[in-house]
């Protein structure tokens, strides 16, 4: 079998580690992979490159995707879909494989409808895909945003300020609160929640006049109370381009206002999806490849990996990509815990 693989999306950690997982399981059953170059622009396009041993050797250490990725939505361009089709045909690939978030798998369970044989690999530092417990990319993007929360700590407890480091994660807190969590922020705030600015305005008075600093951890999602929020800056897939929001440095903006202590702010932006994987995305991302490459064999398309508990299994497109899944009350108060 000739089996195209293609990454879509933004990239995240892990995806070197799936795709050579997925190009040394399929070895096994005798299979041939194809790389697609791009996401979904490789497919309209045609651009491909050799995926064999000799490519995916040496790539279990790197972040990012060998094969390039891009939001192209083929739903969204001209005759986009039909040219897919027409090129799978055309390079005769007899499967897919399609590694990417939402909206990847989005595409990838459209085309299945339509007749594509694809098998789907979740992938996302946001962590925001139902269906599954977690995606690979989230511990390393969390693990980075930790490191500059602790450095944070360090240089706002000397300055007597409150630090905020703005995180990734769109429309989803998981990276906002799994850092705010582990690195001891004062307060933290989801794009899930209305932000409670009085209530926390009043606590980082408090935490700062007991230890002389304060960290706040906010997700670039977040929308302040009368913040007029535009619908112009959209990408592909309807989605808001949020880092023209600049929610850090309002937050710092209002902060200072609210409290007439120094603020100051940290955007890690992409740091958060390059560098090495962590070792649990490293596991995680090649359990995920050989999996799909193991889908493929069996027949079972129309299916996403997934992890359910420690066990990796298969769930359908059409259910993994239902719904967002978001952080809930439950996850909230176990926070707010730790905000003394
Ligand atoms: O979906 C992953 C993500 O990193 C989001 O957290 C973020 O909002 C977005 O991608 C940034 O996209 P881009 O790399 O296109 O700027």
């Amino acid at each position: 079998m000739r089996i195209g693989i293609l990454t879509g999306g933004g990239d995240c950690a892990g995806l070197n580690q799936a795709i050579r997982a997925a190009v040394m399981r399929s070895l096994d059953f005798g299979n041939e992979c194809l790389g697609v170059l791009e996401g979904w622009r490789g497919l309209i396009e045609g651009k491909t490159t050799s995926l064999g041993l000799k490519e995916v050797e040496g790539i279990i250490e790197k972040s990012g995707t060998i094969l390039g990725t891009s939001r192209t939505n083929p739903y969204q361009e001209e005759e986009g879909a039909k040219k897919v089709k027409e090129n799978i045909k055309k390079l005769g690939l007899e499967a897919l494989v399609a590694m990417g978030g939402e909206d990847t798998l989005g595409v990838a369970r459209k085309l299945f409808e339509e007749g594509v044989k694809v098998v789907g690999v979740p992938k996302t530092m946001d962590n925001d895909l139902s269906a599954t417990d977690y995606t690979f990319g989230f511990d390393s993007s969390v693990t980075r945003a930790l490191e500059a929360a602790s450095v944070l700590i360090d240089t706002g407890r000397s300055h007597r300020r409150v630090m905020i480091l703005e995180v990734m994660g769109r429309h989803a807190g998981w990276v906002a609160l799994f850092t705010g969590i582990a690195s001891g922020a004062d307060w933290i705030l989801l794009p899930e929640r209305k932000p409670e600015i009085e209530e926390m305005i009043k606590h980082i008075r408090a935490v700062h006049s007991r230890k002389n600093y304060a960290l706040i951890v906010t997700s670039e999602g977040i929308t302040l109370p009368e913040q007029k929020v535009g619908a112009e800056d959209q990408d592909k897939f309807g989605h808001m381009i949020l880092k023209k929001r600049k929610m850090g440095e309002t937050l710092a903006k209002l902060v200072e206002e609210k409290t007439g202590l120094e603020a100051r702010v940290l955007v890690i932006g992409h740091m958060q999806r390059g560098g090495g994987p962590s070792l649990f995305d490293r596991i995680l991302a090649t359990r995920c490849g050989v999996k799909a490459a193991e889908l493929v064999k069996e027949g079972k398309f129309g299916q996403m990996v997934a992890l359910r508990g420690n066990e990796i299994v298969e769930v359908s497109l059409k259910e993994a990509t239902a719904k967002l899944k978001l952080v809930d009350d439950a996850w909230w108060n176990f926070a707010k815990v730790f905000f003394k």
